[in-house]
């Protein structure tokens, strides 16, 4: 039994980490995933992923399917109209280029369900 709990712990870190890098892989080069250092800030080239969860989570109050589908559509369709709480990032920074091609739709299911877990599901 020990052994089962055991394995089942050790699974359960594995995915979690290959969700992680998967995001780490097709997102985090534009979207840091911690706090911008004060030059950092200055050199960002997108939101950082704390700031896009938050008012992702904040729009869609923090409904795990509303999330999920907002952030699997827009990766694929990035436009003004799709857009929810980013219009001064797009200001900024331009509309985030679609990820067509860079990401299949299993994996940005993936991505979407790690990153409302990560950041959205224990606030
Ligand atoms: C080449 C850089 C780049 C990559 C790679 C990238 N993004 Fe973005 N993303 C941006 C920029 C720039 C913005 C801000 C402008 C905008 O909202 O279009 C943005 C905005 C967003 C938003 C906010 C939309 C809104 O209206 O609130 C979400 C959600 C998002 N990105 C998710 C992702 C996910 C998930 C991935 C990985 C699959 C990803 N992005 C990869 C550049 C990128």
């Amino acid at each position: 039994m020990k052994k089962i709990i055991l394995l089942l712990g050790l699974s359960v870190v594995i995915f979690a980490n290959t969700d992680k890098n998967l995001v780490d892989a097709k997102c985090t080069i534009c979207h840091m995933n911690k706090q911008p250092s004060a030059l950092e800030r200055q050199n960002l080239i997108a939101p950082p992923m704390f700031g896009v969860m938050n008012n992702v989570g904040l729009y869609f109050k923090d409904d795990k399917k509303a999330v999920t589908d907002f952030i699997k559509t827009y990766s694929l369709e990035p436009n003004q109209k799709n857009s929810k709480c980013e219009s001064r990032a797009i200001a900024r920074f331009g509309l985030m280029p679609s990820q067509k091609g860079n990401v299949t739709k299993e994996e940005l299911d993936r991505i979407a369900n790690y990153l409302y877990d990560t950041y959205l599901k224990n606030r």
